[in-house]
C-alpha cells in the first residue's frame, strides 16, 4: 500500500491531522493499534481553546461542537475559601474558550473521517517506522497475523506518550526534560448539573479541587491526592465529601451530588523532547509533549502541533516548500515550552506539596494572592488560558 502521509495514532491528532489533509487533497493512511471503542472509551480532558476551535472548524468537523459546546467566557479560582473570577473575555479582548470534551471531538472527527471514506486501520499490531532519513520512508504492521508494509513521503507520529514513534529515533538525538509531580488526580464523571456555570480551580490547604463538566447535566470533578493512593479507596461518598471539603461554603452547599459514571487517578507529568522531528518523521502531541492538566493544555497543543504541520505539509506538497520541514520542531516547541510553563505554574501555585516547608507555603499563598489581587496577574492567567497565538508557517 502506498499514501502520502502515514499516520501512526488515531487520537486526536492524528484524526485532525488527517482530516485537514485529506480535504486539502493529500492522502493519508492512519494506522491504530487499539478499536475504535477503546480510543471512545478513554475519559479526557474537556476544554478547548479559541484556536483549536478554529482549527476543527476549517477541518469541517464543528458543526455538533458549535450545537452542544459550551461556551465559556471566564474562569473562577477559589483561594482558601475566597472566589476570584478571572474575566477571560474581558482581559483577552474578547476571547473564549469552549467546554467540549475530547471524547467528542475524537467521535465527530472519527464520523468525519468515515463519511470522507479515508482509511484507518484499527488493531495495527507492531507498527514500526523505517528508512525515516531516506526519501523514501515506510511502515510496517501487522494485521490480523500478517505483515503489511505503508510506503509513503512523510510520516506523522501521533501515537501519544507510550507510542512507538518517539521510541523509533535513536535516543542519542534526542534530550528529554521530565517532571515528575508527587501527587495525581482523581477525577469522577457523574450526571449532575454543574455546580458552577464557571469551571472553579480551588486550591487549598487540604489539596487542590478542580470542578469541570461536559455539558449543562454532565459534571467532571477531581481532586489531588497522593501519587500512591488506590481509586479502590474511594467511596463515591468519600470523593463528594473531600471534594466539598476543599470549596467554598457557598459551593459546597449547592453541590448536587449523584453515582459516579466513571472514577480514575491520573499521574501528574512535564515532558519535552526535543527535536519533534528525525528526517521524514514528525512527532505530534503527546508523543512529544506531556504537561499536567492544571492549564487545560494538552489537547490543545496537540491542535497546534497539528496546525503546523498541515501547514507546511500544504507548502510542501502545493508550492515545493521543502526548505519548511526543518521549522517544524522549532515552531512548535517555542509554543509548547510556554504553555509547559504555565501548566507547570498553575501546578506549583494551586496544588499542595507534601514536603513544602513553612517559608515555601507562605511564599505560594503569596504568589496567589498576589495574581488574583493584580490586574495584570488576572490577566496573565487568562492570556495563557484562552492559548497563545499560533505561529504562522512562511
Ligand atoms: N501503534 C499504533 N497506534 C498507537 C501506538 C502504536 N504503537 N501507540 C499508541 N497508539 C495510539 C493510541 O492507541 C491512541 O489512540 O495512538 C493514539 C494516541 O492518542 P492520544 O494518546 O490521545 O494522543 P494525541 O492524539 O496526541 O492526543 C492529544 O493530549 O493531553 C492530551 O488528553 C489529551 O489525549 C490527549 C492528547
Ligand atoms: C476536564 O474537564 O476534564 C478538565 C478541565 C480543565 C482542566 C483539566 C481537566 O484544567
Amino acid at each position: 500500500m502506498k499514501t502520502q502521509v502515514a499516520i501512526i495514532g488515531a487520537g486526536p491528532s492524528g484524526l485532525l491531522l488527517g482530516q485537514l489533509l485529506h480535504n486539502a487533497g493529500i492522502s493519508n493512511v492512519i494506522l491504530e493499534r487499539q478499536t475504535p471503542d477503546y480510543v471512545l472509551g478513554r475519559i479526557r480532558a474537556g476544554v478547548l481553546e479559541q484556536g483549536m476551535v478554529e482549527l476543527l472548524r476549517k477541518a469541517g468537523v464543528h458543526q455538533r461542537m458549535d450545537r452542544e459546546g459550551l461556551v465559556h467566557t471566564g474562569v473562577e479560582l477559589a483561594v482558601r475559601g475566597r472566589r476570584v473570577h478571572i474575566d477571560l473575555h474581558g482581559l483577552t479582548g474578547g476571547k473564549t474558550v469552549m467546554i467540549y470534551g475530547q471524547t467528542e471531538v475524537t467521535r465527530d472527527l472519527m464520523q468525519a473521517r468515515e463519511a470522507a471514506g479515508a482509511l484507518t486501520v484499527y488493531g495495527a499490531a507492531n507498527v514500526e517506522p523505517q528508512g525515516m532519513k531516506s526519501d523514501a520512508p515506510w511502515l510496517t504492521y501487522e494485521k490480523d497475523g500478517e505483515l503489511q508494509r505503508l510506503d509513503c513521503d512523510y510520516i506523522a507520529g501521533c501515537d501519544g506518550f507510550h507510542g512507538i514513534a518517539r521510541q523509533a529515533i535513536p535516543a542519542e538525538v534526542l534530550q528529554t526534560f521530565e517532571r515528575v509531580y508527587p501527587f495525581g488526580w482523581l477525577g469522577i464523571l457523574a450526571d449532575t448539573p454543574p455546580v458552577n456555570e464557571e469551571l472553579v480551580y480551588a486550591s487549598h490547604e487540604r489539596g487542590f479541587a478542580l470542578c469541570s463538566m461536559r455539558s449543562a447535566t454532565r459534571t467532571r470533578y477531581y481532586v489531588q491526592v497522593d501519587a500512591d493512593e488506590k481509586v479502590e479507596n474511594w467511596s463515591d461518598q468519600r470523593f463528594w465529601d473531600e471534594l466539598k471539603s476543599r470549596l467554598p461554603a457557598d459551593l459546597a452547599e449547592r453541590m448536587v451530588t449523584g453515582p459516579s459514571i466513571e472514577k480514575s487517578i491520573a499521574p501528574l507529568r512535564s515532558f519535552v523532547v526535543e527535536p519533534m522531528q528525525y528526517g521524514r518523521m514528525f512527532l505530534v502531541g503527546d508523543a512529544a509533549h506531556i504537561v499536567p492538566p492544571t492549564g487545560a493544555k494538552g489537547l490543545n497543543l496537540a491542535a497546534s502541533d497539528v496546525s503546523t504541520l498541515f501547514d507546511i505539509l500544504l507548502k510542501v506538497y502545493r508550492e515545493g516548500r521543502t526548505d519548511l520541514l526543518e521549522q517544524y520542531s522549532p515552531i512548535c516547541l517555542r509554543r509548547v515550552w510556554k504553555a509547559e510553563r504555565f501548566s507547570w505554574w498553575m501546578t506549583s501555585m494551586l496544588h499542595r506539596f507534601p514536603d513544602a516547608d513553612p517559608f515555601s507555603q507562605r511564599i505560594q499563598q503569596t504568589e496567589l494572592d498576589y495574581f488574583v489581587d493584580s490586574q495584570a496577574g488576572r490577566q496573565t492567567i487568562a492570556e495563557n488560558y484562552v492559548g497563545l497565538p499560533y505561529e504562522k508557517v512562511q
